[in-house]
């Protein structure tokens, strides 16, 4: 990455991050706000983020590093910083004292464990947001659990409302438990710096929860448990009967919302070759007349008699679909104003004009190993967001930049640091 000059016009311009993140969660989070103009540095333990060298990449038999860091760290700063030595916390307190927000996703109680607990760093600076995700927070039973994502996915929920009625709990391709508590991170950190601007310069702790992340996605499906009424009550929308079931079943591509919805097989019939439509209520007699049908077909018009017999209806609409592509349902469908869209393989997304129209799939360039994509900033803001992307630093590229220009030490005090170990691991014995 080199020295990129930092922005000074961004939404979060001015705020400085010690990023201590690792693996996906954390580093997903604070690369947003990086990507809003924040001064993020990428806080390293010497042998640097274990997703530098998972699923390397390996390009004409040379190992490069993997995406997984790179999609995950631009425009970053990296400084590397043994931590259980005694120059390596000098640099750190140093750090501290100038950062507005330390992020980490350590495993339960591994910053007290080296030394610094919240009340520590808060008298380090009372101005500081601290900010961390865990697998299930700070306390309760589950606090000491470590947890990655399928773990969090299968204890917020999400596992066992997703896949087939008939077999097993299926994780989501989305990282809800990840990337997922990721975002909701960066919106209580974004919070407690507001709450701190207008609180007199007052830091608070902020924590994200990976359960509880997945929860909040999941909040719909917690709406159908209730609405279950015990067993008492059935989910008219569900495609598998749901009367006497205490908890909300799997129920395929179901849409389970107000509407019904499903994926619905287009020719020429490969794995990805599905459109997924929304029967919305006022397009019914319309979608009923193009599929072939009497706009008052009693069977399907009238909602409740539509989910009574939604096997049959998604077969009509299938006798339909299964004459053209996706992309010629689609439209033919948009055209009449009903919901569809077509599935997108990965392949099929990153060349979608659409999303390159949205800088969703977006070149960064210059990185010492070449050019790269990456997923574009989801969130868009007209005064925001940074005008480029810059790509993931190497492992402890700036330390003495940082060790200058962010602490303030000098020179001499660079190489004593440097000499006393501070940013490199004991030679071993
Ligand atoms: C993801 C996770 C399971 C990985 O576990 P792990 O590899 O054992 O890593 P931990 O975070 O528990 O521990 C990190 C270790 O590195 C050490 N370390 C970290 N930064 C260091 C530094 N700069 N210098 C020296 N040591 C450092 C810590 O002291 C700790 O060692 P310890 O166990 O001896 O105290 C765990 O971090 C976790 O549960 N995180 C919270 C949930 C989460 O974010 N999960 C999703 C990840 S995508």
């Amino acid at each position: 990455m080199g020295n990129y000059p930092l922005p000074t016009d961004k939404a979060l311009s001015g705020v400085r991050v010690l990023d201590m993140t690792h693996v996906q969660a954390g580093p997903t989070s604070s690369q947003l706000l990086a990507w809003l103009g924040a001064d993020v540095i990428k806080f390293e333990a010497p042998t640097g983020d274990i997703t530098r060298q998972q699923l390397a990449h390996v390009v004409d038999g040379k190992r490069q590093e993997s995406f997984y860091f790179k999609m995950l760290n631009a425009n970053k700063r990296s400084i590397t910083v043994n931590m259980k030595s005694k120059a390596g916390q000098e640099v750190f307190e140093q750090l501290i004292r100038k950062c507005d927000v330390i992020m980490d996703n350590f495993g339960p109680g591994v910053l007290t464990r080296l030394g610094y607990p919240d009340e520590k760093l808060q008298e380090l600076n009372p101005g500081l947001v601290i900010a961390s995700i865990k697998g299930f927070g700070s306390s309760g039973p589950y606090s000491d659990y470590k947890a990655y994502e399928p773990i969090a996915q299968a204890m917020g929920g999400s596992m066992s409302v997703t896949g087939d009625p008939n077999g097993p709990p299926t994780i989501s391709g989305a990282f809800i438990g990840d990337s997922g508590t990721g975002v909701h991170l960066a919106l209580g950190i974004v919070a407690a710096i507001y709450h701190r601007t207008h609180n007199g310069g007052k830091g608070q702790i902020v924590e994200a929860a990976m359960q509880d992340s997945v929860m909040n996605l999941c909040r719909v499906k917690f709406r159908d448990h209730l609405r279950l009424l015990g067993g008492t009550a059935e989910l008219a929308e569900y495609g598998p009967p749901t009367l006497g079931l205490t908890y909300v079943p799997r129920a395929l591509n179901d849409s389970g919302g107000g509407h019904i919805g499903n994926a619905i097989p287009c020719k020429p019939f490969g794995p990805n070759d599905y459109i997924y439509m929304v029967a919305q209520a006022p397009v019914v007699p319309v979608l009923l007349k193009e599929i072939g049908l009497e706009p008052d077909d009693e069977r399907f018009a009238p909602a409740a008699a539509r989910n009574k017999n939604q096997h049959e209806f998604w077969k009509y609409v299938s006798e339909y679909t299964k004459n053209y592509t996706k992309q010629e349902v689609t439209a033919r469908f948009n055209e009449l104003d009903i919901p569809c869209g077509p599935v997108l393989s990965t392949e099929e997304v990153v060349a979608d004009p659409h999303v390159l129209h949205r800088e969703m799939w977006t070149k960064i360039e210059g990185h010492p190993e070449g050019d790269y994509y990456t997923v574009g900033m989801p969130v868009k803001l007209s005064l925001g967001e940074v005008d480029k992307k810059y790509p993931s630093p190497g492992l402890g590229e700036h330390n003495e930049q940082i060790t200058k220009d962010v602490c303030g030490f000098s020179e001499a005090d660079f190489n004593r640091l440097k000499e006393a170990g501070a940013y490199t691991l004991p030679p071993k014995k």
